[in-house]
């Protein structure tokens, strides 16, 4: 069925930079393919599942495990969390809000005279599954393949009171061995343990020793995955957030988990630009008024 939808995006927005398909589980998606790498995007969740600099190994990791059905989230790549970040705030749902269980439609496809190209989703409540109820909001995701991979999240409210949401764009990178890493930049900075849970101050790197779960207060800076065996640097750059999520689950965790192989928390850390509840990152929009929350990841 989406081999339809994929050739009918193909005519309205498909060009050599833009191939649209038919992915994993049969979920439509698009490949933006240029000078500076390729990059893979579903519309389910509008969710970038894939970036791979040219000449490099990828950079988003991706779950062999992952479910790709309209019914779940997607495991790995970069899913976007809205309009809730953790739990439901009311209860109701599962975590992480309902943006990324929503088809997203496809608005444009842009590839600029520097080469850079970009595609432009948009999820609006009239798209959503009743059951969530939204009110009125419309989210445009940008994505851009240049020099960065850059991902931004423009939040509007459509509706004629106060919009209430925190979110994430919950990015998962591929590191060659998680206990090697460093993730740099968060170092002073205090942060919710959400394993121990408890409040404490990061002192130099993170490093994945253990399962962590943390939400960094008062973070907008760029954070550096160093990673040794692959040696190079990713570089996670963002705007639009003020709080920053280190996740790998580690041992019982992934065990725990039906859409995370066992031994797959050896290669992932996510590194999320949030607007997390637990550090006063949850953001109130005026009715009219419009936010962006976005992540520039490129390798050094
Ligand atoms: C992280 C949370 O952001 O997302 C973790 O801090 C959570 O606690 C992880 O386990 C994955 O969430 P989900 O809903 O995709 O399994």
């Amino acid at each position: 069925m989406s081999e339809n939808i994929a050739m009918q995006l193909q005519s309205r927005f498909g060009s050599d930079n833009f191939n649209f398909f038919s992915g994993s589980g049969d979920l439509p998606a698009v490949r933006i393919s240029n000078e500076f790498g390729v990059a893979e995007v579903m519309l389910h969740g509008a969710h970038v599942i894939s970036y791979q600099p040219a000449g490099a190994v990828p950079v988003l990791w991706m779950s062999g495990k992952s479910m790709f059905t309209e019914k779940d989230p997607i495991r790995g790549g970069i899913p976007v969390c809205w309009p809730w970040f953790g739990p439901d705030p009311a209860g109701k749902f599962g975590g992480h809000g309902f943006a990324r269980l929503s088809q997203w439609q496809v608005v444009e496809t842009m590839h600029s005279p520097a080469g850079k190209s970009s595609v432009v989703l948009e999820l609006t409540d009239q798209d959503v599954d009743a059951v969530f109820a939204p009110q009125p909001f419309k989210l445009q995701l940008t994505v851009t393949l240049g020099t960065a991979l850059v991902a931004a999240l423009k939040i509007f409210n459509t509706g004629d009171r106060e919009l209430a949401y925190s979110g994430a764009l919950h990015s998962y990178f591929n590191v060659a061995d998680a206990s090697a890493i460093a993730v740099e930049g968060l170092d002073d900075c205090s942060y919710r343990d959400s394993v121990l849970q408890c409040d404490d101050v990061q002192a130099g790197p993170v490093v994945i020793d253990r399962e962590i779960d943390r939400i960094y207060r008062n973070t907008s800076g760029i954070v550096r995955i160093v990673d040794p065996v692959f040696n190079r640097v990713i570089k996670v750059a963002k705007s639009g957030s003020t709080s920053t999520v280190v996740w790998n689950p580690w041992i019982e965790k992934s065990k725990r988990m039906p859409d995370f192989g066992d031994e797959e928390y050896h290669t992932m850390v996510c590194v999320e630009a949030a607007n997390a509840p637990a550090a006063g990152d949850s953001r109130v929009l005026p009715p009219g008024g419009m936010a962006e929350l976005r992540q520039m990841i490129s390798i050094e």
